[in-house]
């Protein structure tokens, strides 16, 4: 097997071989590299020259890295190694190659120098937002908090976050944060409610493979002295089965769609990849919700919910102690909850970003969607649904979710 970027016949150079799982920067002179075997291998390249003209490639075994934005990937499985060929307009500056077998979608590197952000959290009811808006006013609050860890997390395509893990919040309680940059610049108010005190899903964080999951799940208490689970503690049985749904979807996909051909103007393997990575993330971490505070409605009222009410009923189904999750790798809960639905929108977006070949079919309103996934709360339901995409969004900015969109 053959890899090209833009076509280019080669005199016969050194060729440099790549180390697994790690970044290989080069400068010049080389251009011809061999690639590791392994069934499920990815390849990046990032250069540090902008503008790139695309070539084009061709053959069965031959595929094409597109560069955009100055970087690229390609996914496959490649049992008995390849060649990777480089042209020589990489050859004027330095680029990066890496080469992985774990899968993950293409990351950004950390930056080098993180802005001092500062956290501010108050119960909403010592009125934060009636100061002063300015850093020094919120910086001389005191904190009914404690702030048990800070760390820059990639949680989506849009770059490096910052990430806090809060301990010391009062149960059913409405709060106030700003996040305070380099002891001037302010962001916020942020709303958020806590969940009642009877809530007992524990906290799931930190999975570099679903980075946008950081909820409450229906499992055991966490480890002793920890917060909640993370990629350390959470059982291989619930993370195993899940990289290997995601390992088989990209070899499928990038073994028919990717790299040779477009299959559309608009959608890329990268989008598809992203957004299955999302929908097989909130569908196989069931998250446990409640009904916003101090809503005492029954599900009854759900019918009158396109007319009357501008507040929603999150889309929870509710769990009895004992019975198996909506996730089969998950153990049967030892305690009632309830589970809060995917949006539709999740898998609608699939759809729309996969080829068509992959068979991706999510289910109807007509058909009983409802039953398995939060509908009408984005987007509105096809024709007569209720919701008529009530909210437009998963949540609302007073930590109301209506949905699970992660
Ligand atoms: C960041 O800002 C906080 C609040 O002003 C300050 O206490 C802290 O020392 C700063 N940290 C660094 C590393 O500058
Ligand atoms: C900071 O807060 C204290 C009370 O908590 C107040 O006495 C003091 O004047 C405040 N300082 C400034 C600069 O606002
Ligand atoms: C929290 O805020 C919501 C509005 O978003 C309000 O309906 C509710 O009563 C508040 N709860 C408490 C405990 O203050
Ligand atoms: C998970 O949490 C534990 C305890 O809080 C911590 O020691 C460990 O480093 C964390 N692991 C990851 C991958 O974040
Ligand atoms: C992934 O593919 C392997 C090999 O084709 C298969 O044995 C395994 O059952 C698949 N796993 C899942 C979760 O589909
Ligand atoms: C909600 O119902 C509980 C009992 O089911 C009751 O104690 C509480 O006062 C009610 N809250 C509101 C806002 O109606
Ligand atoms: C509670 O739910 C009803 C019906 O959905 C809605 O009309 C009302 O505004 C909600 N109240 C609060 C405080 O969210
Ligand atoms: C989980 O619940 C199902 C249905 O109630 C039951 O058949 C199964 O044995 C339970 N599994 C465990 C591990 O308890
Ligand atoms: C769990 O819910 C069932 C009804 O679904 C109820 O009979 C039972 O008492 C509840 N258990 C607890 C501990 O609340």
């Amino acid at each position: 097997m053959l890899f090209l970027l833009p076509l280019l016949v080669l005199a016969v150079d050194a060729q440099q071989p790549l180390t697994l799982n790690s970044i290989n920067t080069f400068t010049t002179s080389t251009s011809l590299f061999d690639l590791p075997a392994s069934s499920q291998l990815t390849v990046s390249v990032a250069i540090m020259l902008p503008s790139v003209v695309p070539g084009s490639g061709g053959g069965a075994d031959v595929f094409e890295i597109q560069l955009t934005d100055g970087s690229g990937q390609w996914s496959g499985s490649a049992p008995s190694g390849g060649l990777l060929s480089c042209p020589r307009y990489l050859e004027q500056g330095s680029f990066q190659i890496s080469v992985s077998d774990n899968a993950n979608l293409p990351a950004p590197d950390i930056p080098s120098s993180i802005p001092n952000f500062t956290l501010v959290i108050a119960p909403t009811s010592a009125q934060l937002s009636s100061l002063p808006q300015t850093a020094c006013a919120l910086l001389n609050t005191s904190s009914t908090v404690s702030i048990a860890g800070n760390d820059p997390w990639l949680r989506s395509s849009e770059g490096w976050r910052s990430q806090w893990l809060v301990d010391g919040l009062t149960p059913s309680t409405n709060y106030t944060a700003y996040v305070i940059q380099d002891v001037f610049k302010v962001s916020g108010p942020i709303y958020f409610a806590t969940k009642s005190a009877s809530f007992q899903c524990p906290l799931v964080y930190s999975l570099p493979y679903c980075p946008s999951i950081a909820y409450a799940m229906p499992l055991p208490p966490p480890p002793s002295r920890t917060f909640g689970y993370n990629a350390t503690s959470l059982p291989d049985s619930i993370t195993l089965p899940l990289l290997q749904y995601m390992n088989n979807f990209t070899t499928m996909l990038t073994t028919f769609a990717c790299g040779r051909d477009l299959y559309s103007p608009l959608q890329t393997c990268a989008d598809c990849q992203t957004h299955y990575r999302t929908w097989l993330c909130s569908v196989s971490f069931p998250r446990c919700s409640e009904q916003a505070p101090g809503n005492n409605s029954t599900a009854a009222s759900s019918s009158s919910l396109g007319t009357a009410a501008q507040v929603p009923l999150s889309a929870l189904q509710p769990q009895s102690s004992g019975s198996p999750s909506r996730s089969s790798n998950f153990p049967n809960a030892t305690y009632n909850y309830s589970s809060l639905l995917p949006c539709l929108e999740t898998c609608n977006a699939v759809d729309r970003a996969c080829p068509y070949f992959l068979g991706i079919k999510c289910p109807t309103t007509k058909f009983n969607a409802a039953a398995s996934y939060g509908v009408g709360f984005i987007d509105s339901g096809d024709g007569d649904e209720i919701g008529n995409g009530v909210t437009g969004l998963a949540q609302d900015r007073w930590g109301n979710v209506w949905c699970n969109g992660n």
